[in-house]
């Protein structure tokens, strides 16, 4: 049966990567038969543009018809003067609430041939592959009371609310020990239980469900020192579960232990494993339009989406192994240019090039 994906380019390079994971898909479709129909909508500061809102509710039902989603990124400086409320992160936010995609997952995998391109020492990310679970719809993102008041005597408050509830943690904490059990077995809980007892809360949960899966081991460390392990030794970590705030911050960290951001894909799960997919880096306005971005995080956002939404994990190696070769012929995009001999290419090449590879297996 022919699965129906949203595809939603956003703004800044988004529309850039994007056209070069829709060559994936149409090789995928043209040669490899893969049953597909693509939807394009609005999301982002495009969506504003041309209605208002950064989600149309349009967007939203196309998402919800979807079998799965994929998103390039949004955002830019043109939209920063707009009320919070109608930014385009917003829409970003309000996507994953209106599908219920609580868990983010955010594998940080060095691929050998980016180890140069590695800010940290190659012997301290060689074979690194450690995976981030993030809850995604609640904490300080989503919590209540929240908002910029006047008090009595003048002057200006900001508000948010860090906030959780059992059954939150519970969902979250369960995908987490699934996602070990199929590898290591090692399961890190990040949280602020010293300070905040909203995950005071989290720890006790996840102690909690961790009875129920006895071939994982977890450990747990506060985030400040969570922060401090990923760039000492990473490769302590198999698999880090986390809030949504710390995830945001630590799955940056984690990001540049692989060399670029711009390698990097995720997958946003709900309750019965529909997902959306999508680069971690956001919409880069300052490269946007000059075809200099990297198009690999989406190009393997799209073999995350084959793996967990299509179940063509077949077809998820075929697009990995695609992208590995194109790394290792030499081919580079500028953000992870390294010290070797590459060849830089743009999106446009780089898109291309993977496309080539998959054809040649062919
Ligand atoms: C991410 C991004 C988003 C977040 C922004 C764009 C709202 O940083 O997906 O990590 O904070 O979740
Ligand atoms: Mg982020």
């Amino acid at each position: 049966m022919t699965k129906m994906i949203a595809v939603l380019p956003g703004d800044g390079i988004g529309p850039e990567i994007m056209a070069e994971a829709i060559k994936v898909l149409d090789t995928l479709k043209i040669s490899f038969g893969l049953a597909v129909q693509l939807e394009e909508a609005l999301i982002g500061g495009a969506a504003i543009d041309a209605t208002g809102v950064p989600l149309p509710a349009d967007t939203l039902a196309l998402a919800k018809r979807a079998d799965a989603v994929l998103l390039a990124a949004v955002g830019g400086p043109k939209w920063e003067p707009l009320d919070i409320s109608i930014r385009p992160e917003k829409g970003l936010l309000g996507i994953r609430a209106g599908l219920g995609l609580f868990a983010n997952l955010r594998p940080a995998i060095l691929y050998p041939e980016l180890a140069d391109a590695s800010t940290l020492k190659p012997e301290v990310v060689e074979n690194l592959d450690l995976l981030i679970v993030r809850e995604l719809t609640g904490d300080i993102y989503f919590g209540h009371p929240r908002g910029i008041h006047i008090l009595a005597s003048g002057e200006k408050q900001g508000i948010n609310t860090m906030v959780y509830s059992e059954s939150e943690i519970e969902r979250i904490a369960k995908v987490a020990f699934e996602a070990a059990e199929l590898r290591q077995g090692r399961l890190c809980s990040i949280d602020k239980a010293n300070v905040l007892e909203t995950t005071e809360l989290w720890r006790e949960v996840v102690t909690r469900v961790g009875k129920a899966y006895p071939k994982v081991t977890l450990t747990h460390l506060y985030v400040d020192n969570a922060a401090m392990q990923l760039v000492r030794y990473p490769k302590q970590f198999d698999v880090m579960v986390t809030t949504n705030l710390f995830g945001d911050i630590l799955s940056d960290l984690a990001s540049m232990l692989t060399g670029s951001i711009g390698m990097l894909p995720s997958a946003s799960l709900d309750a019965q494993n529909k997902g959306m997919y999508e680069p971690i880096h956001g919409s880069a306005p300052d490269i946007a339009g000059q075809q200099v971005a990297n198009p690999l995080a989406m190009i393997l956002s799209v073999a995350m989406m084959l793996r967990y939404s299509l179940q063509r994990a077949d077809l998820a190696d075929s697009v990995e192994f695609a992208v590995r070769q194109v790394l290792r012929d030499g081919l580079r995009t500028k953000d992870i240019q390294g010290k070797g001999p590459y060849t830089v290419v743009s999106t446009r090449e780089m898109g291309d090039a993977v496309v080539g590879v998959l054809r040649s297996k062919l």
